[in-house]
């Protein structure tokens, strides 16, 4: 049943893998999820990019690799569909670092932790899209430095993307949504509380409960695909 979005101006919409779930992608803290083959100290800190960068491009380029083969869903739609009806404010902040939020069109978007199609130069701090691979040699072409380039994640241990404009929306929004995070990842797992301490009605979407679900006001469980487009009024 859709939500009642009268005397609601201001928004903020957090999301995690769960949304991208039904579009192909794997979770993280599934049996068959992303760190299984990998422990996350190798793949996802500066520390493993050190040691390792030739193995670091290998799992990120898979990744990327694999974006072309999968297509935003409904859920992606809906929030797209939402912020072009909405007449109050409106921020997407998500965890993934796929490209679906995107492509379904939303605009009001944050990748708190990067995106998979974008790389850094840590020489010269050039940040470029990229569809191709990288690699230890790769080039930047701005600094002409070779083998400085790494995909422009945010690693555990390093600050999340636009934390000031994310605080500042959850300081005003009066509606909070969490959609298919598990809550284990701080600062995002606490955004729900920001958004309570400014007065917000909190809401959890997600399969299943999540680490905080206690903590919200209102809980909803099912697949993405079906809460999200209800939820917002798309279906
Ligand atoms: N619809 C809705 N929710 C789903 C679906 C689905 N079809 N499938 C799975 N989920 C839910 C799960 O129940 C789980 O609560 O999505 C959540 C996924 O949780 P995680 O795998 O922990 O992913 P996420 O919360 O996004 O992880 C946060 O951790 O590993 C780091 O940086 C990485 O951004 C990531 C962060």
């Amino acid at each position: 049943m859709s939500f009642y979005f009268t005397n609601i101006n201001s928004i903020v919409v957090l999301t995690g893998a769960g949304i991208s779930a039904e579009s192909g992608l794997s979770t993280f803290r599934l049996k068959d999820g992303l760190w299984d083959n990998h422990p996350v100290d190798e793949v996802a800190t500066p520390e493993g990019f050190q040691r390792n960068p030739a193995l670091v491009h290998e799992f990120y380029n898979a990744r990327r690799q694999q974006l072309s083969s999968v297509e935003p869903n409904a859920a992606h739609l809906a929030l797209s569909a939402f912020e072009k009806s909405f007449s109050g404010n409106i921020l997407l902040v998500t965890q993934n670092v796929d490209d679906l939020h995107d492509r379904a069109g939303s605009h009001n978007l944050v990748h708190m932790h990067g995106e998979l199609l974008k790389c850094r130069c840590t020489a010269c701090g050039t940040i470029k899209e990229i569809r191709s691979d990288l690699s230890t040699d790769s080039l930047c072409e701005d600094c002409g430095r070779k083998g400085t380039l790494r995909p422009d994640i945010v690693w555990f241990g390093e600050m999340p993307m636009e934390l000031d404009r994310i605080y500042d929306a959850l300081a005003q929004c009066d509606l909070f949504v969490s959609i298919g995070t598990s809550g284990n990842v701080y600062p995002a797992a606490g955004f729900f509380q920001e958004a309570k301490m400014a007065g917000a009605h909190t809401v959890e979407l997600n399969l299943d409960p999540g680490e905080h679900a206690s903590g919200f006001d209102q809980c909803l469980y099912g697949p993405a695909t079906q809460l999200v487009p209800e939820f917002f009024g798309a279906s």
